[in-house]
């Protein structure tokens, strides 16, 4: 019999709740949430689609499953291809869309073999661990909206900035907030759909006035307490004011970027010691925040 692939671990964090994170890879890159309630267990995030998160997360749970985005970005939305609705902020539903039947199980197995520790790397092929991008249902949330899990209600809070439509999800039983991407110590502001730097700031500042719900923010890929939201608002203070680092960097999709705090050398540590940083571009600090659409005629798929 073919040896079993560990593709998940899961860590309980709080009371019902629990961090999952890939195992198959020696290190985790990405981390997603299960919060279970009365009624049902929220999945936040759902990280690579490698290994079927929804038959792990049934070994956690016997509750209904729904899974919810904080952004539409694949390392966070890769698995919930193997359920049949999410929830994802409506800023970011185009972006998600606009992936969706494009990418095969196939390139998600060859994907997984660059990542997987040598012992599984053979072991790989494009079976029910696997799923294609196939269309699925996608409810829009908006700022206030709340998961009712019967006895804890989590709410979702805008902090749009590395995504229009990011989100962080507030758990006050835990005094958790599940963060995503959306304040950490690598914030990307470079990617196309980010907003310009002075809107980042003002839903940075709406986070802020949220601050006394929680002690820790669970990230997409790290772990902080509340006080990293200070260190971003006096960061992004220092962008818009034209007093940061500025040290040029190459961005994550080829061009040049911007990070706001100098680095270590050869580190990914501030030399400063705080922990928050951030890439913008320099041409997007000020400007509009474009909440609504514009529609184009569909691009050749
Ligand atoms: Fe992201």
């Amino acid at each position: 019999m073919k040896p079993e692939i560990p593709f998940y671990k899961a860590e309980v964090i709080a009371e019902n709740s629990r961090m999952i994170s890939n195992a198959f890879t020696g290190h985790s890159y990405a981390l997603c949430y299960l919060v279970e309630g009365r009624d049902y267990a929220l999945l936040i995030d759902s990280i690579l689609g490698i290994g079927n998160l929804k038959a792990f997360c049934e070994t956690l749970t016997d509750k209904p499953i729904v899974p919810v985005n904080t952004h539409a970005h694949s390392d966070h939305f890769g698995g919930n291809f193997f359920f049949d609705t999410c929830y994802m902020h409506h800023r970011d539903i185009a972006a998600f869309q606009d992936g969706v039947g494009k990418v095969k199980k196939q390139q998600i197995v060859d994907l997984a073999k660059g990542m997987a520790l040598e012992e599984y790397r053979d072991l790989l092929e494009p079976d029910d661990n696997f799923a294609d991008w196939d269309p699925m249902k996608v409810l829009p949330l908006y700022g206030g909206d709340v998961f009712d899990l019967g006895d804890r209600k989590i709410e979702v809070v805008e902090v749009g900035g590395h995504t229009a439509g990011s989100i962080v999800l507030i758990d006050p039983l835990t005094r958790i907030a599940y963060s995503g991407d959306a304040c950490n110590g690598n914030t990307l502001l470079e990617f196309p759909d980010s907003l310009p730097i002075a809107s980042y700031m003002k839903n940075l500042l709406r986070l802020k006035e949220r601050q006394g719900e929680f002690d820790k923010m669970y990230g997409g890929h790290e772990i902080f307490d509340a006080s990293i939201v200070d260190e971003a608002i006096e960061t992004v203070g220092r962008v818009i004011a034209g007093t940061d680092d500025r040290v040029e960097a190459k961005g994550i999709l080829g061009y040049p970027v911007f990070y706001a705090a100098a680095k270590v050398k050869d580190g990914y540590e501030r030399a400063d010691g705080k922990r928050f940083n951030m890439t913008y571009l320099p041409g997007k600090i000020l400007g509009p925040d474009r909440e609504a659409q514009a529609f184009t005629l569909p691009r050749e798929q």
